[in-house]
């Protein structure tokens, strides 16, 4: 079995705070590490999903040509998922040449198999910007509460949904211009009601997703599919290969998704030996998992499968679709107008990438919204990472490197305590393994959780310290016990906290190999021999007290 994982592109212009990652990149990247660790073959894929309106929008308020803007920002956004240790092994982009190849190809293919369709639909039309705009690029007053930057699709004040035609002296989002008129303009829609069996009897194939997924799709398919407009009236996205479709692009949503194939034909194209095509074609023996918070599940489960199913081609479709709920800032929403939440580059300033990591996983929204404080946070870092985790493995580390010379210790016999701890870990690794195979990530962190916890326990009740001045022989054999232990725990915690693994096993000077061992087979408490050399490492986490959390409070607004 192959691998293939893909989490949902994040816009351009993405908000980047906590509550997206923790709902797509950072789930899929513990799996993708985890299967790694297995031995699996694994291929992650993810990028810049680019074009449409707020793209546009964005650049223009930032007084840059689209292009340039999405350059800027995709360095950026690659960058500070690099800093989180999310291991893509590509992170394209949806603008590529390869994604416009492919997306001009779906629609031929749909075209060809009857399933797009041409209409007229009236636009708003801009005669001094010279052109169409876009329902949110026209602004006005609100009929419903008289706000008077009420977007032509939505009044942000009362949240009522609009056309921009309701709107009172409406006028141009870009320009300020009143001179605006409605015009007559072709489009194509995709005929989802054509091909809603197709889709139907695939989802019914997958009685294994989750409920949250499968309710989606479900209340989709029941309330009936309908025809969707795929191509806009913009200059920013992939031209639409058609006679009278000049100046038009496709909609953002029909182009994104298919960015996950064109992503992997990038990738493959960067070396000899990779082929695509063989991930995305000639793939039974592939195994295609997709991540995403809530909101993107009708595109996943519907729309995008509809297109799939509709070219004809033998495309992957999923095999599993892992939704998330919502990630809340103390209750409500994260929020970057009103500054409430933590953007991602913020995030890494304060704080190292694994403490975030851990936290966010731990309180992962999976099965219903969850939400985020500083209060957690604190928790999760003093009481799980730095005392049962960091201490444990410094205390260790330390007593061991300056009463046995800084070797694993010869001598002993293993007792009963020994053998409990080895039944303890391979139930609790068995666990963690399962839990991440279903893509239970809340209850896996858990169970890392209980395993750092039983080595706790069992140095307490073993306490080498005093036990040194009795019996040094068995002190030996219980710090040799504790230093394999230490590699089990850096086996089990590296798809989680990647970079404090690497430490650990830096410390205890593991080889390439060393370091990837199934779950199932790294519960051996002989795997680091007497006489072997470890190093101590620096503190691993540092603690946050009570000041810097107020600090951070107010802050990023908490409460
Ligand atoms: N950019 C979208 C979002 O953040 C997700 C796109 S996923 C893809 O909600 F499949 F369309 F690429
Ligand atoms: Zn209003």
């Amino acid at each position: 079995m192959r691998y293939l994982i893909t989490s949902a592109l994040p816009y351009i212009n993405g908000i980047n705070h906590l509550g997206n990652l923790v709902g797509s990149m950072l789930p899929a990247d513990v799996y993708a590490r985890f299967l790694r660790q297995e031995g699996e073959k694994v291929l992650f894929i993810c990028g810049t999903d680019e074009h449409g309106t707020p793209a546009e929008l964005a650049a223009l308020e930032e007084g840059l040509d689209v292009a340039d803007y999405c350059q800027r920002q995709y360095e950026r956004q690659a960058e500070v998922y690099q800093r989180f240790g999310l291991s893509f092994d590509y992170f394209g982009r949806t603008s590529s040449q390869e994604n416009h190849e492919l997306t001009q190809n779906f629609y031929q293919c749909l075209d060809e198999n009857g399933f797009i369709k041409e209409e007229e639909i009236s636009q708003m039309y801009s005669l001094e910007d010279e052109r169409f705009l876009p329902d949110r690029y026209v602004i006005g007053t609100c009929p419903n509460c008289g706000y008077q930057s009420a977007r032509g699709d939505q009044c942000e004040n009362c949240t009522s949904v609009l056309n921009p035609t309701d709107l009172i002296q409406p006028r141009s989002a870009i320009s300020g211009s009143t001179n605006l008129e409605v015009r007559q303009s072709k489009h194509l829609f995709l005929e989802l009601n054509l091909l809603s069996s197709k889709v139907e009897s695939w989802v019914e194939e997958h009685p294994d997703w989750s409920s949250l997924t499968r309710s989606i799709a479900k209340k989709w398919l029941n309330e009936g599919l309908q025809k969707r407009c795929i191509t806009r009236d913009l200059n920013w996205g992939i031209p639409v290969p058609r006679t009278g479709f000049e100046g038009k692009v496709f909609y953002v949503w029909f182009d994104a998704p298919i960015g996950y194939l064109a992503m992997t034909k990038a990738w493959s194209d960067r070396a000899e030996e990779r082929n695509w095509l063989n991930w995305w074609q000639q793939s039974e023996d592939v195994r295609y998992v997709q991540f995403m918070a809530k909101d993107n599940l009708p595109f996943h489960t519907i729309m995008f499968p509809a297109m799939i199913l509709g070219t004809g081609k033998p495309w992957k479709l999923a095999d599993q679709i892992k939704g998330f709920n919502w990630l809340n800032y103390y209750g409500g929403k994260f929020s970057t107008s009103s500054k409430r939440g933590v953007f991602l580059d913020q995030a890494l300033d304060i704080l190292p990438s694994d403490c975030w990591r851990y936290t966010l996983l731990a309180i992962s929204p999976e099965s219903s919204d969850s939400s985020f404080t500083w209060e957690q946070l604190q928790t999760k870092i003093n009481k799980d990472l730095a005392d049962k985790l960091g201490n444990l493995i410094n205390r260790i580390l330390k007593f061991a490197a300056s009463r046995f010379d800084s070797r694993i210790p010869m001598g002993g016999v293993p007792g009963e305590a020994e053998q409990r701890l080895e039944a303890q870990c391979k139930e609790l690794m068995d666990t963690i393994c399962q839990c991440l195979h279903s893509l239970e990530f809340r209850k896996a962190t858990n169970a890392l959780c209980a395993l750092w916890t039983i080595g706790n326990q069992y140095i307490d009740e073993q306490a080498p310290w005093k036990l040194f001045k009795e019996n040094p022989e068995q002190a030996a054999m219980v710090i040799r016990t504790s230093i394999n232990l230490i590699r089990i725990y850096a086996l089990a915690s590296y798809p989680f906290i990647p970079s404090t693994a690497r430490q650990i096993f830096d410390a205890l000077g593991l080889s390439e190999s060393e370091r990837t061992s199934s779950f199932n087979s790294a519960v051996d408490f002989s795997i680091l021999k007497p006489d072997r050399p470890f190093d101590v490492p620096a503190p691993l986490f540092q603690k946050l007290d009570d000041e810097q959390v107020a600090r951070f409070k107010s802050h990023f607004g908490g409460e």
